[in-house]
């Protein structure tokens, strides 16, 4: 130890500016911050005895980071292990399995992932070094304790699905929330005078398979996403969350009653309405991994009911013609409007040469009432020269409906991507001249080798809690991702130029044909520039108010999050303070 100390002396000696530190005045006396994050081997990073002390703490629930593709590489290879983790990469499900493996292939970056040789060793890069299995909040508030005496970095992960690198970081120390399974089912809760009725205690690790069958094995419905293995209480709600019931009952974060937390001081409170109610605003919107650490939430639930989806495609070979595909497009988004009036929502892929709407979900069972609805649309197709059949199906309930159309899509798809996303007023679409412009910039978009994958809704209905989605929601009529493919057999520097292109060519054509939208800060590009004004709007400064009054340290750091601006990575991927 007084080794390490001299050798510490000598360096501040030698190159002062080695040391990171910088000066920071507060009240009465001044004391010194560290200015960048340790990372594996400083000098200042702990010890194997300072881990072995945390994991004490927490019970033995500390994992030392091994990357699920270890198995690829060096002595640990095993050649069906590699072989099966290949076929699987591109989807959720191993990286939901792990303690400190994500989704994002710009983040992975390559340092231990399949398709890299053998030879090759798998190396941590973006991946935290270790992880609390988090059971409690004892466990949060020990992690919080070593990382603020320690100066390393924190991560918070519940999935992994995080497409803006939210959920990893060098160095870190990474409260992993998977095992929080809370699921619990009131009857009566109440928040304030404004609210009295059923709710459902979701913990931090619940994704929406198991929260849709635990409700509809009740009778309730939840406002969930379209992806089943998103987690509630992680990022989705924090960030809004959208799914095939929004235009009934809003944004996610617009049902939500309370949010139970750990503050990066280690307090553990209940954020609601009328407790603790900037951080309850702040969290219901506001972006996940930044303002404290959640371990449930509780929000309401619905009774479930009969529901309709439908589902259609077209392409320009149906069509017959490629404009003419084009300008069914353009109807086709016109056709939405009165479809997200009446409670429906439409999620639709649109690639270079087809539409397909992979649900109209339509909060209905007569099946005289659905066919109004879709016959709104394939009206306004039939204007433009396009006949089509949409022929609807009646559902006992959500989750019957949910599994007939999205559930076996959403599990198919790679997820493994590069993403930009983009929210698009509903006045742009019902103005003729406006709306071309958005079908112009799509169709450069896809041209170029992109798909855009929307969903169209109404959450324009104010909140029962005024909280801090991003209002652009609420006077917008979709929200798409420009997303396309990681292709792991491409080179990299082939994947690294295209998400150049979304930054450079892709979005800025999109963000022109779309004033006043934005972008939803889930789904969107982690390059984005003004990314404050683009994922947050007017509530900016009021949530970075909010996020120095709970975190003043700023200990909860995250990729475009609220205050992330005073955090820049170093060349040696390092975060230090700008
Ligand atoms: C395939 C796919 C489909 C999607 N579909 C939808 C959709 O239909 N609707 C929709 O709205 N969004 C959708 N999303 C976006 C999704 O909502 C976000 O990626 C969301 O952040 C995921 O949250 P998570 O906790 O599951 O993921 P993670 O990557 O684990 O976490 C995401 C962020 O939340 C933080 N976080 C996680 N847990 C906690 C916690 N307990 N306390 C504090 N911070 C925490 C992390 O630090 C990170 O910043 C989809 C994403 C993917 C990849
Ligand atoms: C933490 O302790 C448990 C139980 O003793 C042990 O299994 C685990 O390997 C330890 N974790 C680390 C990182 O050493
Ligand atoms: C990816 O790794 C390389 C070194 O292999 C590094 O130079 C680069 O900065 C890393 N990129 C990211 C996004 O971490
Ligand atoms: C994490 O903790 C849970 C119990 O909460 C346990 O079942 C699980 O095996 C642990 N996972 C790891 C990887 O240690
Ligand atoms: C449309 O939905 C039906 C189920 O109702 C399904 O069999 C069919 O594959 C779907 N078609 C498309 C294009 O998604
Ligand atoms: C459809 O699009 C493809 C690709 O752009 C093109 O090759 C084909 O000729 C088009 N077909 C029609 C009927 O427009
Ligand atoms: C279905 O809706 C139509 C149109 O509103 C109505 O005339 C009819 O009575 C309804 N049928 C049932 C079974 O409710
Ligand atoms: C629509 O359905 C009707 C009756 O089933 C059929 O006659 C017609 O050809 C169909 N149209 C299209 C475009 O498939």
């Amino acid at each position: 130890m007084e080794f390490l100390v001299n050798i510490f002396l000598l360096l501040w000696v030698t190159f002062p500016s080695a040391v990171h530190t910088t000066r920071l005045r507060t009240g009465r006396s001044e004391i010194q911050t560290p200015n960048c994050k340790n990372i594996p081997g400083d000098l200042l990073w702990p010890s194997d005895y300072e881990w072995a002390q945390l994991n004490n703490s927490v019970n033995g629930r500390l994992i030392a980071a091994t990357p699920i593709a270890t198995v690829c590489h060096g002595l640990a290879y095993n050649a069906d292990a590699c072989t099966e983790l290949q076929s699987t990469w591109s989807f959720d499900d191993p990286h939901l399995q792990s303690p400190v493996d994500i989704l994002a292939p710009y983040f992975q970056n390559q340092s231990c992932d399949p398709f890299t040789p053998q030879e090759t060793p798998c190396r941590l890069g973006n991946y935290a070094s270790y992880s609390i299995n988090v059971s409690n909040a004892d466990d949060i508030q020990a992690g919080l304790q070593f990382v603020r005496d320690n100066n390393i970095r924190l991560t918070v992960k519940s999935t992994g699905h995080d497409l803006l690198g939210k959920s990893t970081g060098k160095g870190a120390l990474s409260l992993w929330m998977h095992n929080l399974k809370t699921i619990e089912f009131y009857d009566e809760c109440t928040s304030g005078p404004k609210f009295r009725g059923p709710c459902v205690k979701v913990g931090a690790g619940v994704i929406f398979d198991e929260l849709f069958s635990a409700a509809d094995s009740r009778g309730w419905r939840v406002p969930g996403s379209s992806c089943p293995t998103v987690a509630m209480s992680g990022g989705f709600a924090a960030g809004g969350g959208h799914g095939l019931l929004s235009s009934l009952y809003g944004m996610a974060a617009d049902s939500v009653l309370e949010w139970e937390v750990v503050t990066a001081d280690g307090d553990h409170i209940f954020a609601r309405p009328d407790n603790h109610e900037d951080l309850y605003w702040a969290l219901s919107g506001g972006g996940p991994g930044t303002f404290a650490v959640v371990l449930s939430l509780k929000i309401r639930v619905y009774p479930d009911e009969p529901i309709s989806g439908a589902n259609v495609t077209f392409s320009n070979v149906t069509v017959g013609d490629t404009d003419r595909f084009w300008d069914a497009v353009t109807a086709f988004h016109t056709s939405l409007l009165p479809v997200v009036s009446s409670g429906g929502t439409v999620y639709f892929l649109l690639t270079q040469n087809s539409l397909i709407a992979l649900d109209i979900a339509v909060p209905e069972s007569n099946i005289t009432k659905v066919d109004l609805v879709l016959d709104g649309i394939t009206s306004k197709l039939a204007d433009v020269g396009v006949n089509l059949n949409i022929t609807g199906t009646t559902h006992s309930g959500f989750l019957d409906m949910y599994n007939t159309y999205i559930r076996e899509v959403a599990v198919t798809t790679p997820a493994a991507q590069i993403a930009g996303g983009r929210l698009i007023p509903r006045a742009l679409i019902e103005d003729a001249q406006a709306s071309r412009k958005v079908t112009q910039a799509f169709r450069e978009a896809v041209e170029a080798g992109f798909n855009i994958l929307c969903i169209a809704l109404d959450a324009s209905k104010p909140p029962l809690f005024e909280n801090a989605v991003f209002p652009v929601w609420r006077s917008s009529l979709m929200t798409c991702l420009i997303q396309m493919p990681w292709d792991f057999d491409a080179p990299w520097a082939e994947m690294l130029s295209r998400q150049e292109q979304l930054t450079q060519t892709i979005m800025p054509q999109i963000e022109a044909a779309t004033p006043g939208g934005g972008a939803y800060l889930n789904e969107a590009n982690f390059q984005q520039p003004d990314w404050q004004e683009t994922f947050y709007g007017t509530n900016y400064p009021r949530l970075r108010e909010i996020k120095d009054k709970y975190d003043p340290q700023s200990l909860l750091y995250a990729m475009t999050a609220v205050g992330s601006e005073s955090w820049a990575a170093a060349s040696d991927g390092r975060l230090c303070r700008v």
